[in-house]
Parts: C-alpha cells; structure tokens; sequence
C-alpha cells in the first residue's frame, strides 16, 4: 500500500487485533500516513512478524485478549509512556467463533462474543478516557469501531455476531453524541473483507460470491484501512457517529450480508 499523503504525522494510535488481516491493514495505513501505532492481538508470534512489517523504530506490539482489563491497563501504559498521549483508538478486534441458528444457539458462547466485540470496545475506550498520561480529550481523540454489514441485514446462521455487530453501531452512534466536542466516534461496516475471518464464505467460490456485489469483487483489509485513514484524519474533522458501510454496493442491491 502505498500512502498518498501524510495526514497522521504526528499522531499515536492503538489498533486493537492487528496481527493481521484488517487491523494489521490499518496500523500499516495509519503508519504510512505518519503515525506511531500499538498494534495488539493474542498470538505473539504472528503479532511480531506484524510488528516487523511496520517502520522501524516508530511502532510497538503487545501480547493478549481485547477483553481483558489488564492487558488494556498494560497496552494503554505503555502507549503513554512511549508515546506521550494518544489520539486514535481502532477497535478492531472481533470474533465470530460459532455458526447456527439462535435458537439452539450456546449462551456461553453469546457471552465470549459479546463480551469481546462490545463490551471490550466500550472498555477500550472507556480505559483510554480515564488514563491520565494519554490526554485522549485534550488531543480532540478519534474512535473507529468495527461493525459489519450483518449489523443492518440478518443472515441465518450468523445472528449473534450480527447482533454484537447491531450493539457495536449503536455504541458507535451514542457514544458520538456524549464525547462531542472532544473525541469523534465513528465506525466502518464491511461486507465480506478477504482474511480468515471470513474465509470460509467466499474459499472456493469466490468469483460467485463476488458477482452479487455491484463493484464485482469482494472487499480488501486496504480497502478498510484506507476508510479508517480517512476518518480518523482533520479530512473527517466535521463527522462523527457515522456507521461507513464498505461493501462495493451489496446492500443497495439487496444483497445478503
Ligand atoms: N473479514 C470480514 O469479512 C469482516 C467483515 C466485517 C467486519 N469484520 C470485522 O473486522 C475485524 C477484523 O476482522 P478480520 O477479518 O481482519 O479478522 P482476522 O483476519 O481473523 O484478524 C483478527 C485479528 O484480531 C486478533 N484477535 C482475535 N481475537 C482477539 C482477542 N480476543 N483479543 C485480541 N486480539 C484478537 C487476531 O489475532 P489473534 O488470533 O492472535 O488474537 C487477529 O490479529 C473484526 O472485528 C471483524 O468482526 C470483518
């Protein structure tokens, strides 16, 4: 990818879930366009080939669950200490790790989640808020959370991810309307993005699954990252609480998510 303009320099930037994939799209992004990031996931492996591949000297990575308070305690600690401040929060981390339908479907399993795609994104943010060494509001912070266009179109089998996805974007939206003026909340709802994730819903047939979709290809992480650049930087300056569907024109078509 390459960047066009510097809009970020000077900025810092935790994305959550990027050892590969969309977030490990977005810190390139976010990166190239000037910033330092902190890049998070569970596996450190992965994560460290992930670190590699951002600038050297200007990037960090930390092992372990978005949804645990003490890895956000330590990621948030760090950032102050080596960055000074932060003034982007890409909550990106997300999993769907089950398929079927709600009726029968496990409720400790619609716990993990809820618990990891939004309780773990208000958590983020709420952390970021109170820290007292990231001066998130003073920097006029900006928020970019996940969701998905399963967060507007239910699709059967998929409901509790879609369900997580409808509180991600109503997070998003009040979230906006209680931080203003000082921090912007936005997020970014792609349909299917090519990554592991979604894997499974195009391998094989890509070329079908991608006919549905108007623009005639199914979605790239740069793609995503080059939406998140945008809205994160002054260019969005007068948007907030906007839920920004990427998905090459699938859902004006009436298509599935
Ligand atoms: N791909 C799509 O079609 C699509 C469409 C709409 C929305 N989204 C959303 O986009 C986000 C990223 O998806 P993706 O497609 O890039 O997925 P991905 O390729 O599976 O990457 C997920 C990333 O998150 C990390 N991760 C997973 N669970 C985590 C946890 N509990 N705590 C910390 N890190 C965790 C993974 O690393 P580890 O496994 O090592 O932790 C990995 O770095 C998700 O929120 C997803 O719901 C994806």
């Amino acid at each position: 990818m390459e960047a066009q303009c510097h809009r970020l320099e000077g900025k810092t930037a935790v994305v959550t879930g990027a050892s590969r994939g969309i977030g490990l799209a977005v810190a390139q992004r976010l990166a190239a366009e000037g910033a330092r990031v902190c890049i998070t996931a569970r596996g450190g492996e992965q994560l460290q080939r992930a670190l590699a591949s951002l600038p050297e000297g200007t990037a960090v990575a930390l092992a372990g669950h978005a949804d645990d308070a003490s890895h956000r305690s330590q990621v948030l600690d760090a950032v102050a200490l080596q960055f000074g401040g932060l003034d982007i929060l890409v909550n990106n981390a997300g999993i769907n790790p089950v398929f079927g339908p709600l009726a029968t479907a496990e409720l400790d399993a619609a716990r993990k989640i809820f618990e990891v795609n939004i309780l773990a994104t208000l958590a983020w943010t709420q952390a970021a808020l109170a820290h007292p060494g990231l001066d998130f509001r003073k920097r006029r912070g900006s928020v970019i959370n996940l969701s998905s266009v399963s967060a507007e179109v239910p699709a059967a089998g998929l409901g509790l991810y879609g369900i997580s996805k409808a509180a991600v974007s109503h997070l998003t939206r009040t979230l906006a309307v209680e931080l203003a003026p000082d921090i912007r909340v936005n997020a970014v709802a792609p349909a299917v993005v090519k990554t592991n994730f979604a894997r499974a819903l195009y391998e094989g047939r890509e070329e079908h699954v991608a006919a549905s979709y108007p623009l005639r290809r199914l979605g790239t992480p740069d793609d995503v990252a080059a939406a998140v650049a945008f809205l994160v930087s002054a260019d969005a300056g007068w948007v907030t609480g906007q839920v920004l569907t990427l998905d090459g024109g699938l859902l004006n078509a009436g298509g599935l998510a």
